[in-house]
């Protein structure tokens, strides 16, 4: 069997890194990695590349930044002769980038099976470019491997027939569990002088958040008042970091520190060590989860219910009053107990692994264990 595994930003590498790994130990499987390049910065790609020991990719597309447009056309044109070249049994593609679709339209129209990593997720918001791609690239795969039960449901309710569908579990989770020691050995609250004490992290991309200046400036006004409570050490992303210049907004200061974006171990040693955590993240949603520490996530909906259902996170409103008191409510409800660490079913650190067994055998049942 050879697969061919597709990635192209952030949150696809620590994805990607438990079905390489359970792929090399199954045997008789041929792996290769395509990186899009859709992110290239070295922080925001090869130290994740470093962090995860990922191997590195066999084709770079190098496709870079641009419209949606443009960038998904670019991915489309370069991926078509990779996939010619290494004519793979199947395509497997993770999450709901822009390099995810992108992928899987061209693989469909060759007739190459398509996997897809984290199916069925679904925000019900369609001005999220990741909705758009999560349902499209949903449509187009012959395998739809989910993380959660809701994800079976989705599915089912879009009339996807349920033999293409298997509940494998989180292979976010896979990669949290396997580094979450080696997160530790980072030392970063140390190293950033907040050891021992409460601290926030945050982080804020969504074009939702930060292309509209309002909601910008509402969200850094939020980090400010944060800070009078707690320091606050504020991962800033490329394009917020940007925005914040384009708009002229004021940069929060004192105890809110602006941080360039980090590498995985890193953000998992402090996320771990966090008295809260503000994003606007999917995949910190998931991590705050496990590790069971709070976390507000600033938007109207979320794709990944079962963390507010059954873990550590709550939806709240882009506006500095509303998580004013978000933050009041957690601190409140921290002194009084706190939240458990919360392992939603086939989040176990084995769903690469399953991952796997669905590929080699699509017909057969595999089951998520809690
Ligand atoms: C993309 C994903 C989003 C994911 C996020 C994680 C889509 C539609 N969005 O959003 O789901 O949560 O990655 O980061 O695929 N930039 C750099 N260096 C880089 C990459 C980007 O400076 O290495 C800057 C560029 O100015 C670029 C902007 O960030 O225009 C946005 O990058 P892009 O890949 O379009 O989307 P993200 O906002 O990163």
């Amino acid at each position: 069997m050879k697969l061919l595994h597709v990635v192209g930003a952030r949150p696809n590498f620590m994805k990607v890194a438990p079905v390489l790994r359970a792929g090399a130990a199954a045997g008789g499987v041929a792996q290769l990695l395509v990186h899009t390049g859709q992110h290239y910065d070295p922080a925001m790609s090869d130290s994740f590349f470093q962090d995860l020991g990922l191997p590195t990719p066999d084709e770079n597309l190098g496709v870079g930044s641009g419209t949606h447009a443009e960038q998904t056309a670019r991915i489309m044109l370069a991926f078509e002769p990779v996939l010619d070249r290494h004519a793979p049994d199947w395509v497997v593609v993770y999450g709901d980038v822009n390099s995810t679709v992108a992928c899987a339209l061209v693989a469909v129209k060759k007739g190459i099976r398509i996997a897809h990593v984290e199916a069925g997720l679904r925000s019900r918001d369609r001005t999220m470019p990741e909705e758009i791609n999560r349902i499209l690239t949903d449509q187009l795969a012959d395998l739809l491997l989910t993380p959660s039960r809701d994800g079976n449901e989705n599915l089912a309710a879009e009339g996807i027939p349920a033999e293409r569908v298997r509940l494998v579990g989180n292979v976010m989770v896979d990669t949290l569990l396997r580094l979450r020691g080696a997160a530790a050995e980072r030392e970063m609250p140390r190293k950033l002088g907040v050891e021992g004490s409460d601290y926030a992290f945050v982080t804020l991309h969504r074009p939702s958040n930060v292309d509209d200046r309002d909601t910008l400036a509402e969200l850094l006004g939020a980090l400010n008042d944060l800070g009078t409570r707690m320091p606050v050490l504020f991962a800033v992303h490329p394009r917020t970091r940007r925005r914040i210049g384009e708009f002229g907004l004021p940069l929060p200061n004192g105890p809110v520190r602006l941080l360039d974006p980090l590498g995985y171990l890193e953000t998992v040693g402090l996320v771990d060590r966090a008295a809260l955590v503000l994003t606007d993240s999917g995949g910190l949603q998931e991590e705050t989860t496990v590790l069971g520490v709070p976390c507000l996530t600033a938007r109207p909906s979320t794709e990944r219910p079962i963390t507010v259902t059954e873990g550590t996170n709550r939806l709240v409103a882009s506006r500095r009053e509303s998580i004013g008191a978000a933050v009041a409510e957690l601190i409140t409800r921290r002194t009084g107990g706190g939240f458990r660490p919360s392992r939603p079913e086939g989040w176990d650190g084995h769903a690469g692994e399953r991952v796997i067994a669905a590929l080699r055998d699509p017909r057969t049942t595999v089951t998520a264990t809690s």
